[in-house]
């Protein structure tokens, strides 16, 4: 294990997140605009191999854990063969995906045989009519198989991702704490974050401390459990439920100190922070013919000029950056 992976505050960066895909079969307002994103053309966009390629260097420099983001990751149509290429690689503890679990539930016994060992999908309401307006398409109907299909196929926690936005689903909190009774889920409640094209507006922020407070009050066997101390979340169990509910804080208490993320984009793009304007190709050089080491260079390179924290401070929203579904979150 080379040092390639700290960065100047001593921070191992172990987690890569890998986006697949800049295209998505959902147009949710707090992804992208209504009009869509420009598309990189998909000569620019990293092929297979190249994901492969890159994926075992960070795996052979120490990355444990890779999670497969986009854009909608499972619409790729090579997403089970590089399911199956990451998790065979030698070093890797967990491969997940973060999906909206639109097309998932009939793909996702397939997917496990794979290696996808973590699941986490994005879910904002239980309000099939509110979804349609978020979404700007239908499907919950098949988000809630998904989820359900997940539970059936063993993995536990499913994790449900709820950006609460005020207006929208600030009403819903407790009914979404309501479905860890009876299922082995985590719900996490993520505080809404600025990108760019994405009508971000500090009104539509709901606090980490406000939500704490509703489900609080409604939940009264409410603990704070254990996180370990580079996860995004931070989690509470209740008395009586299988399943556990978190809090993602990145506006009012960032967990930055902690951060242990880097991430590839689907045009080959090396980000060291969700947040600031901040990239480096690895396809380019890759592309010119260089070896692993000399891109193992530019990596650490990349790492070492990483940021104390971005998140947290109101003004990232002035910050330029990339629409979501380019970062995948
Ligand atoms: P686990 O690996 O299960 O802990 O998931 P995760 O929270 O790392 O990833 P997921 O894709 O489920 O993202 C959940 C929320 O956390 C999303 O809103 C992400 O944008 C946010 N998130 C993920 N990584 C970071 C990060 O490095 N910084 C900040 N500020 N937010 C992050
Ligand atoms: N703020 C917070 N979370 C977001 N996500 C997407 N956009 C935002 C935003 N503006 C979440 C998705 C998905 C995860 C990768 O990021 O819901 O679960
Ligand atoms: Fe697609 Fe996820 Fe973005 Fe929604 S948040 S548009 S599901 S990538």
């Amino acid at each position: 294990v080379s040092d390639m992976l700290v960065d100047s505050f001593g921070r191992r960066h172990t987690y890569l997140r890998i986006s697949l895909t800049e295209r998505c079969n959902l147009r949710c307002h707090y992804c992208m605009p209504a009009e869509g994103v420009e598309l990189t053309p998909s000569s620019q966009l990293l092929s297979q191999n190249e994901i492969v390629r890159l994926a075992n260097l960070f795996v052979s420099s120490g990355v444990t854990k890779i999670r497969l983001t986009g854009g909608e990751p499972t619409i790729r149509k090579d997403f089970e063969e590089i399911c199956l290429q990451l998790s065979n690689l030698n070093g890797l503890k967990a491969l997940a995906v973060t999906t909206n679990g639109i097309t998932l539930a009939n793909k996702l016994a397939r997917l496990k045989e794979c290696g996808l060992g973590l699941l986490n999908i994005s879910l904002d309401t239980l309000v099939p009519a509110k979804f349609e307006f978020m979404t700007r398409r239908k499907g919950h109907d098949r988000v809630m198989k998904s989820i359900d299909a997940a539970i059936e196929l063993g993995y536990n926690p499913v994790k449900v991702n709820c950006v609460v936005m005020r207006g929208f689903n600030d009403d819903e909190i407790c009914d979404f704490v309501e479905l860890t009774r009876d299922k082995p889920i985590n719900v996490r409640f993520i505080e809404f974050m600025p990108f760019d094209g994405n009508v971000w507006n500090v009104k539509k922020l709901v606090s980490y401390s406000e939500m704490l407070d509703i489900v609080g009050k409604k939940f009264t066997g409410l603990q704070r459990i254990q996180d370990h101390p580079t996860e995004t979340a931070k989690n509470f169990r209740i008395d009586g439920h299988q399943g556990t509910v978190s809090f993602i804080t990145s506006m009012t208490e960032h967990f930055c100190a902690g951060c242990n993320r880097l991430r590839l984009l689907a045009d080959g793009n090396f980000k060291v922070c969700l947040f600031g304007p901040s990239e480096v190709s690895l396809r380019d050089p890759m592309r010119n013919g260089v070896d692993d080491s000399e891109l193992k260079e530019i990596i650490g390179a990349a790492i070492k000029r990483k940021k104390a924290a971005h998140a947290g401070m109101f003004d990232i929203a002035k910050t330029p950056n990339r629409p979501m579904i380019h970062i995948g979150g």
